[in-house]
C-alpha cells in the first residue's frame, strides 16, 4: 500500500487535530505506513519520499502560511514524479478552499511531474483559536474515501 507524509503547520492546534483524523482514517483505510509531522520538524526532501504527501495549512491572510509556502517550495525541487499530493485548510467564515486552491496551483505550477488530487479539505473553525465547528471533523472519512478511490484508479 502507498505510503502517506502528512505534513501540518497549526497555530491553535485546529488544523492539527485535520492532520490526525486524515491519518486515522488513512490507517483505517488500509494505507501502509502514515506520518504526521508538524511542519517545524518536517524536511522537505524526506517528506517527499512519500507515495502520497498531503500538507495543512490554517487559512492566514486568505492563503497558506508563509512557513507553509516555503516548504512547498523546497519540496517542488524533489523529484515528485509518480507522487500525489493533496492539501487541506481551515478557515474561518467564508474562505472555504481559499487556502487549498492556493496551495494547488502554487504545486502545481513549481512542480509539472506532481499527481495533484484535488479538490481537498477545507474545515471551518467557530473563531480565530477554533474550536471546529460542529460535524466538520466528520469530513476528513469523505475526503480519505474520495483521495484513495482517485489514488488507486488514476
Ligand atoms: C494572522 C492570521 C490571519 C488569518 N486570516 C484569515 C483569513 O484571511 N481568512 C480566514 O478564513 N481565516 C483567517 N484566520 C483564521 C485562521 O484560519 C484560524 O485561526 C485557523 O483556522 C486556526 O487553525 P489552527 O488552530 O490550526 O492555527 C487567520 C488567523 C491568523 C492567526
Amino acid at each position: 500500500m502507498p505510503t502517506v507524509s502528512i505534513v501540518v503547520e497549526s497555530k491553535f492546534g485546529n488544523t492539527a487535530k485535520v492532520a490526525e483524523a486524515i491519518a486515522k482514517s488513512l490507517m483505517d483505510s488500509g494505507f501502509g505506513e502514515v506520518k504526521v509531522s508538524r511542519i517545524s520538524e518536517a524536511d522537505a526532501g524526506s517528506s517527499a519520499q512519500a507515495d502520497v504527501i498531503l500538507i495543512g495549512s490554517p487559512n492566514h491572510v486568505g492563503g497558506p502560511t508563509r512557513t507553509v509556502k516555503k516548504f512547498m517550495k523546497a519540496m517542488s525541487k524533489s523529484d515528485l514524479s509518480g507522487k500525489s499530493m493533496a492539501f487541506f485548510d481551515t478557515y474561518i467564515g467564508k474562505d472555504i478552499g481559499k487556502a487549498v486552491r492556493k496551495m494547488e496551483s502554487d504545486m502545481a505550477s513549481r512542480n509539472s511531474r506532481v499527481r495533484i488530487v484535488s479538490p481537498g479539505l477545507s474545515l471551518r473553525v467557530k473563531s480565530m483559536k477554533g474550536p471546529l465547528d460542529e460535524g466538520e471533523i466528520d469530513k476528513a472519512d469523505e475526503f480519505v474515501r474520495a483521495l484513495s478511490a482517485k489514488i488507486k484508479n488514476p
